[in-house]
């Protein structure tokens, strides 16, 4: 059974940044409960990728699901041009009073790069009258896989030359030198983007960056001390700043947003990822009522975007849950825990050949190699240790769900060095 699902897959299914047929097969996860994976095969996996960081409370949780289930009875979907429900309006409150002071109005997207896509419509449809065309964006980000999105991935890692013509030009400003927590403001940096926007700034609608933490573009910690910098360069220069917390968002990195490490309110910012918890596909773009009237009273009218399937019920209902498991401040304590296991864990790391950082932030561990990762081997080596992990480029890395155990979290530092030693 399942060696007919995987050759039916290798067959038929594309998957994530994948040739076709697959150069390799996929593994067949059977259940997800909790931190655990069960594959087909019998093996019981710890999670220790949270899924692509969404899975913050486990899979499963039962107060997500008993809300999933029960929106499921009331309506599973309507059309959210002209009609509107109880999930979306609360969460919209509910998202309001959390994020960051000053944004008001709330955009619901199917995912975290159409978030994207809407924030870049929003700040351009904002910018039009003063003829503001152009978006910056830091060296080194990841926004997403659509194209608007894609153009504001680091122009190098992030496939520009593949579609070199297809993609607007923005500008690219140096990101922040790697740092952590109260770390101070690097001059040179400064004077570097301080010189950008003084040849650019009146080109530009918006400066779109994730804050603190650079997830997909490399897995990059900078100090939250060079944001309000950011913040008042965008404000001399009538920009617009948009975070991007998609991957930072509901707690990763010790803050409940990495804007609050610093307390700075963007005009613009985009949530996705864990804000349903994992469980479906939800993503939000939150803006000012300053953002809002100058599309609002701008040539086009309105906010050029309205997804068929927008505020899902089911997946407001999911980050409805989510959100609420946030709410007792468990969380805070949980990833503070997390950090604290993760740092003596991998602390080995360093004396391994071929390691050439090693850094922790949150509930987010990394390893860094001086050479790219050989993902089959290392995959291996941390399902050996009872682990999944899911390698990329020269980083093995880890995001346990908050609610993993210290013996779940020793076993994760543990493949960490196991994939590492085996790449
Ligand atoms: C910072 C950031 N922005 C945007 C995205 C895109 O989100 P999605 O994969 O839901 O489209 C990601 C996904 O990894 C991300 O890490």
């Amino acid at each position: 059974m399942s060696a007919s699902l995987e050759a039916l897959d290798q067959r038929h299914v594309w998957h994530p940044y994948g040739t076709q047929p697959a150069a390799l097969p996929a593994l067949v996860v059977e259940r997800a409960e909790g931190v655990w994976l069960r594959l087909a095969d019998g093996r019981r996996v710890v999670d220790g990728m949270s899924s692509w960081w969404c899975a913050c409370h486990g899979h499963g949780h039962p107060h997500i699901r008993a809300a999933v289930a029960a929106q499921l009875e009331a309506m599973p979907h309507v059309m959210f041009g002209g009609l509107t429900h109880a999930p979306a309006v609360r969460l919209a409150e509910r998202l309001v009073a959390l994020t960051p002071e000053g944004l008001e109005h709330v955009f619901f997207a199917d995912s975290g790069s159409i978030a994207i896509e809407v924030a870049i419509k929003m700040a351009l449809q904002a910018g039009r009258a003063a003829r503001r065309t152009r978006l910056a964006a830091l060296r080194g980000g990841y926004h997403g896989d659509t194209f608007g999105a894609m153009a504001l991935c680091d122009p190098v890692g992030g496939m520009h030359e593949l579609w070199a013509g297809a993609l607007p030009s923005h500008l690219f400003l140096p990101r922040p030198p790697a740092g952590g927590l109260g770390d101070p403001v690097d001059p040179a940096w400064v004077a570097a983007v301080e010189a950008l926007f003084a040849a650019h700034g009146s080109e530009l609608a918006a400066l779109v960056l994730e804050p603190v933490v650079q997830g997909a573009g490399g897995m990059w910690f900078w100090s939250p001390a060079h944001l309000p910098v950011l913040r008042e360069l965008c404000d001399r220069h009538g920009v617009l700043l948009v975070l991007d917390e998609i991957a930072t968002g509901f707690g990763r990195t010790g803050a409940l947003f990495a804007a609050d490490h610093v307390g700075v309110r963007p005009d613009v910012m985009c949530v996705g990822k864990a804000l349903t918890g994992g469980t479906l596909t939800l993503g939000a773009t939150l803006c000012t009522p300053a953002v809002a009237a100058a599309i609002s009273a701008g040539e086009g009218g309105a906010l050029m975007h309205g997804p068929t399937f927008m505020a899902n019920p089911l997946a407001c209902a999911a980050a409805l849950a989510s959100t609420d498991l946030l709410a007792d401040g468990a969380w805070h304590r949980d990833v503070a825990r997390i950090e604290a296991a993760l740092a003596e864990g991998l602390a080995p790391a360093r004396a391994l050949p071929g390691v050439a950082d090693v850094r922790v932030l949150g509930a987010i561990g990394v390893v860094q190699l001086d050479h790219p990762v050989d993902v089959a081997r290392a995959t291996e080596a941390a399902l050996a240790e009872g682990v999944w992990l899911r390698p990329f480029r020269d980083l093995v890395y880890t995001m346990p769900p908050f609610v993993s155990t210290p013996s779940e979290v020793a076993s994760i530092a543990r493949a960490v060095l196991a994939a590492t030693r085996a790449s």
